[in-house]
C-alpha cells in the first residue's frame, strides 16, 4: 500500500505513541482488504461506548490514547444510560460511575459526546460522496444507502483510529465498483407503518448476505422508513448498502438489469412478527421505542396515540432519542405530552446497550426488528415485536393485548 512520507513518519512514532498505534490499525486493515492507499475522512462515529459492551479492557484502550486528539468531527454511539437521568432509569451507581469514566475518556480526546445511533438526525449528516468512518451498523447502512456517503462498517477501535488520524484505508464501500447493486429484490408486501419497514429490512438482510440489493416496489421511503430498513438489514445480515429504486441517489437513473431476482410479499412480512416474538401473552415490564433513536416525527406520532390516556403503573414506556431531538421535542411540547401519560423520553442510550438485565426487566415490547433480534441475547429479556400502535396499547394495559 502506498504511504506518504508523513504517514511513514507517524508509523515510526514521530507524532507520538497514540497516533502511531491508531495508524497501525488502519494500515493493518488496509493490508488485509487490499487497499491501495489511505484516504481522508470527513467525520467519524464511534461504537463501543456503553460500559456494558466496552468493559474494563475497552475503557483502558480509550484512556491509553489520552495524549492524542481527534482531528475530524467525531461522535459516539449510545452509552449504557441517560447521562443525566440514569438514576431515574434504575441504573446502579456502580455502573454509572464506570460509564461516566468512558464518556470522560472520549471527551479528553475531543470527541463530541453526542451518544446516538442517528447522528444524521442531529446535525451530523454526511454529504453525497463524502468518505467517512462510522461504526454504528444502522447508521452506516443509512448514510451509504440514503445519503450516498461512503463508509465501511467500522469497528469501534478502527473508527476511533480514523478519528485520531483523519484517515481510513481505501477499500470496500469507498470504491465505486463495490457499490453497485448485484441482486434485484421485488417488494410486493404492503407496508403499513415503520415496523413493517423494519420487518422488511430484517428479511432483506437475511436474504442477501453478501449481495447489494436493489429494491423495487417501495411506495415511499421517508427518512424514518429508511432508518428502519437500514437498522434491521444491518442487524440480520451485515448489510451496509442497499439501493431503493427512485430513492438511492447513486442509482437515481436506474440500473442495468442484474441477474438474480428475489421477492418479498405480505406473508414473508407477517412471518417476521411471529419469528422475532418470544412471548405470546402475559405481563410486559417495558415498552421501548427508539431503535434506531426516534425522530421528532416518531415522537409526535406517539404523543398523538397517547393523548388523554395513562400508561399502566405496572409497566414502563420509554422512548430513546438523541439529545438534540429531545430538546426540539421539548420545545414542541411532545416530551411533556408523553410524560403526562407516564412515559419517559431518554437520551444517550438505548434498550439494547443499557444494562436491562440488571435493572429487573424480563419482558419487553418493541416496534424494531433489530431490537427484537438482539434483546433476548444482549439484555436477557423475552420480547414481542409489533407495531407502534400495539406497543402503545400494551403500555396502557401493562400486558400483551
Ligand atoms: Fe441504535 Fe441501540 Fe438500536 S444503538 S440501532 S437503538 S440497538
Amino acid at each position: 500500500m502506498y504511504l506518504t512520507n508523513k504517514q511513514e513518519a507517524i508509523l515510526k512514532g514521530e507524532e507520538g505513541w497514540a497516533k502511531k498505534k491508531c495508524l497501525e490499525i488502519i494500515v493493518g486493515l488496509g493490508e488485509i482488504y487490499g487497499a491501495d492507499r489511505l484516504i481522508p475522512v470527513a467525520s467519524t462515529q464511534i461504537s463501543g461506548v456503553s460500559y456494558k459492551t466496552l468493559g474494563e479492557d475497552g475503557l483502558q484502550w480509550v484512556e491509553s490514547l489520552a495524549t492524542a486528539k481527534v482531528v475530524v468531527p467525531s461522535m459516539l454511539n449510545p452509552a449504557g444510560m441517560d447521562l443525566c437521568f440514569w438514576s431515574e432509569m434504575g441504573v446502579s451507581e456502580d455502573f454509572a460511575e464506570k460509564q461516566m469514566k468512558v464518556i470522560r475518556a472520549y471527551e479528553r480526546l475531543g470527541v463530541i459526546t453526542l451518544c446516538s445511533c442517528t447522528p444524521y438526525l442531529a446535525g451530523f449528516a454526511p454529504r453525497f460522496g463524502e468518505h467517512i468512518a462510522w461504526s454504528e451498523s444502522s447508521a452506516v447502512c443509512f448514510v451509504n444507502s440514503f445519503l450516498g456517503a461512503r463508509t465501511n462498517r467500522e469497528g469501534g477501535p478502527s473508527a476511533l483510529a480514523s478519528a485520531i488520524t483523519g484517515l481510513t484505508a481505501n477499500y470496500g464501500l469507498h470504491l465505486d465498483e463495490n457499490r453497485k447493486p448485484t441482486v434485484i429484490v421485488k417488494v410486493s408486501a404492503e407496508l403499513r407503518g415503520l415496523s413493517d419497514y423494519s420487518a422488511l429490512g430484517y428479511l432483506l438482510g437475511r436474504m442477501v448476505q453478501q449481495d447489494i440489493p436493489y429494491l423495487r416496489g417501495l411506495p415511499s421511503l421517508s427518512v424514518d422508513e429508511a432508518k428502519a430498513i437500514s437498522a434491521a438489514a444491518a442487524a440480520s445480515g451485515n448489510l451496509a448498502l442497499f439501493h431503493a429504486e427512485g430513492f438511492t441517489p447513486e442509482s437515481r437513473g436506474g440500473v442495468k438489469e442484474v441477474g438474480e431476482r428475489l421477492h418479498i410479499d405480505d406473508r414473508d412480512l407477517k412471518g417476521v412478527y411471529d419469528e422475532l416474538s418470544t412471548i405470546r401473552s402475559g405481563k410486559i415490564d417495558l415498552v421501548a421505542i427508539g431503535c434506531p433513536h426516534t425522530s421528532l416525527a416518531e415522537l409526535k406520532a406517539a404523543a398523538a396515540l397517547l393523548k388523554g390516556r395513562k400508561i399502566s403503573p405496572s409497566t414502563k414506556l420509554w422512548f430513546f432519542a438523541s439529545l438534540p431531538v429531545k430538546v426540539l421535542a421539548e420545545r414542541l411540547g411532545l416530551v411533556d405530552a408523553i410524560e403526562e401519560t407516564g412515559g419517559k423520553v431518554y437520551t444517550d442510550c438505548c434498550m439494547i446497550v443499557a444494562p436491562l438485565e440488571r435493572m429487573g426487566f424480563s419482558t419487553m415490547a418493541v416496534n424494531s426488528a433489530k431490537a427484537a433480534l438482539y434483546a433476548p441475547t444482549a439484555s436477557k429479556v423475552d420480547v414481542v415485536f409489533t407495531t407502534l400502535e400495539k406497543c402503545v396499547d400494551i403500555a396502557l394495559e401493562g400486558r400483551l393485548v
